[in-house]
């Protein structure tokens, strides 16, 4: 497949953790030219968070698509998945306007816009692809419970989906770890923070307005939610905890 010059140019958009005020003003921009969008959804014809944040800024008559991508680790599914949205967008992208797919956080970091810059590349080579970055969940949580993910000199370490058994062992190459995906993993996160006498704080939901924190892990082991992170740390090292703050401040509140 080639692209002409009247192709529109394809956007991957992360457009933040959940606040809409997080949205960046580029991201803003490239939605408000958008003659189409394509976000992801947790189920067919399921809600998209990454749609609920970014609708407001849509114009009139944008052709608004959502796509799923299975909870799988076979490649051959996945692929295939990739494959079918980066068709969707280049026939989209074939209109002449922009075309934007949404992804939460920034969409360079465990997002599927990467994947999908792949897949539309493989397509069609000289397509025009460019990547809008965005505010990161981890950023919004630390944030939200006012503590740097990582100062001066000290490395970060991202674990991004199971821990490993020893996950205490984490801190070792790094004192500050973060971990996503975390709401399945919170017994076992709790249990390597504490033989690692380290600090652990889990957030949920950071910047939205259900957003929430606990240091007692455990409390939330029965939720299982997706949108939970943990950000651990070795203890004694770094910035003691700022006070928490809320989520979605209003105009009062920064005036
Ligand atoms: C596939 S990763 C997406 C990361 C995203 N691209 C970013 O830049 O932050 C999904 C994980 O991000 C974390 N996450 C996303 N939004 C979050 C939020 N508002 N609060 C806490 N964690 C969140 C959770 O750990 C979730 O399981």
């Amino acid at each position: 497949m080639s692209t002409g010059t009247s192709w529109g140019v394809i956007y991957g958009v992360g457009v933040g953790p959940g606040d809409p005020g997080l949205l960046t003003v580029r991201a803003v921009e490239v939605l408000q030219h958008a003659g189409a969008v394509l976000a992801p959804a947790p189920r067919r014809g399921g809600e998209s968070l990454a749609l609920s944040i970014a609708r407001a800024h849509l114009p009139a008559g944008c052709d608004v698509h959502t796509a799923h991508f299975p909870m799988t680790e076979r490649r051959d599914e996945l692929r295939e998945a990739w494959d079918e949205a980066a068709a969707l967008l280049l026939r989209l992208a074939a209109a002449g306007a922009p075309v934007a797919f949404i992804t939460l956080g920034d969409a360079m970091l465990y997002s599927t816009w990467s994947y999908l810059l792949s897949a539309v590349l493989r397509l069609a080579p000289d397509a025009d692809v460019r990547t809008v970055p965005g505010v990161t969940a981890m950023s919004a949580c630390a944030a939200a419970v006012g503590r740097p993910l990582a100062e001066g000199r000290e490395p970060l370490l991202i674990w991004p989906d199971e821990p490993p058994a020893d996950a205490g062992g984490l801190l070792g190459l790094a004192p500050n770890v973060v971990f996503m995906k975390a709401g399945r993993h919170l017994p076992a996160l709790a249990a390597a923070a504490e033989r690692a006498g380290a600090e652990a704080v889990a957030v949920r939901r950071a910047s939205q307005a259900d957003q929430a924190c606990t240091t007692d892990l455990s409390a939330w082991s029965a939720d299982r939610e997706y949108f939970t992170t943990v950000l651990m740390h070795r203890a004694g090292d770094g910035a003691p905890h700022g006070a928490p703050q809320p989520a979605l401040d209003s105009e009062e509140d920064r005036a």
